[in-house]
């Protein structure tokens, strides 16, 4: 009882406050399903501010599903530049051809539906989902497992049922939103701004879950995996149109020298994930 009286609060609480403060993202002005899906793919793992101009460019040169269904993709991989996780531009460019194949270039409007898209998870179907289709369903990224989790004082594993049973029905869209604002303006993960919260007397109060570990110091990531992978990208996408690369030269043109087998496996690598193009000849580039 006491959690339906807190959820009860806390909605109208996070509400009032969401439209008195909600910030102004490009992504919050359409209802478009595929420009929503192309901004929640780019935001899984960039920022916001770095995913607003690069949002906005994107649609200019793939303006629909079609267009980038139409686009090689080579082209989608060289639009992805400076987005990082470079997988992501090559999964968007497949959900493009199977939404043509399979639903005439549509999106799914349920969760379900969106869920047979390869790539799409079940965060993701959900954003689509409420975000373009206004639909009554809730969704659980980083952010939001930690602000349901803190405020009703659940372990994060439990989080996926308290998202469903908090929910309103009749203010998803705003609601979700509202939950990822406060996420990433005050219910941070480190030192959250727990005196500016609207929450702040409702809340089961921070600490359930432990701080993150401090991020990787650029020094770290220097030489890792992820760096190398999107040095030999970088690469590729650098060439003039048609061009192409010795394997190995690119290769060595990216790994420092003590790194050069462990590189070449990572380029091999790519190969397996559609990021890269190798043929017979051993000349390297970017997929069609
Ligand atoms: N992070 C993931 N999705 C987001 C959205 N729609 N708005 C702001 N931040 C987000």
């Amino acid at each position: 009882m006491a959690r339906v009286v807190q959820a009860a609060d806390v909605r109208q609480r996070l509400l009032a406050w969401y439209a008195a403060t909600a910030r102004d993202l490009p992504w919050r002005h359409t209802r478009d399903p595929y420009a929503i899906l192309v901004a929640e793919v780019m935001l899984q793992q960039t920022q916001v501010d770095r995913v607003i101009p690069k949002w906005q460019v994107w649609l200019n040169r793939f303006p629909t599903l079609q267009a980038l269904a139409s686009a090689s993709r080579a082209d989608a991989i060289r639009a992805w530049q400076g987005l990082g996780y470079n997988m992501r531009a090559v999964r968007l460019h497949a959900i493009a051809g199977q939404a043509m194949a399979e639903y005439q270039g549509e999106l799914p409007r349920e969760v379900g539906g969106l869920l047979t898209l390869k790539g799409v998870g079940r965060y993701t179907a959900g954003a689509v989902a409420c975000f373009a289709y206004e639909q009554p369903v809730a969704m659980v990224d980083t952010n939001i497992r930690r602000v349901l989790s803190r405020v009703f004082g659940v372990a994060p594993g439990g989080v996926e049922q308290l998202a469903d049973d908090v929910l309103p029905a009749d203010a998803a869209y705003p609601w979700n939103q509202a939950l990822m604002d406060l996420g990433a303006t005050l219910c941070r993960a480190r030192e959250p701004l727990c005196l500016a919260c609207p929450l702040v007397d409702l809340c089961d109060g921070p600490g359930l879950l432990p701080p993150r570990a401090p991020s990787a110091s650029g020094e770290a990531f220097r030489g890792s995996r992820r760096y190398y992978r999107g040095r030999l990208v970088d690469a590729v996408r650098g060439l003039p149109d048609g061009g192409s690369i010795g394997f190995a030269e690119l290769v060595a043109q990216v790994a420092a020298l003590p790194d050069y087998g462990r590189v070449q496996a990572l380029a091999q690598q790519l190969v397996r994930d559609g990021l890269l193009s190798v043929d017979d000849d051993g000349r390297a580039r970017l997929p069609i």
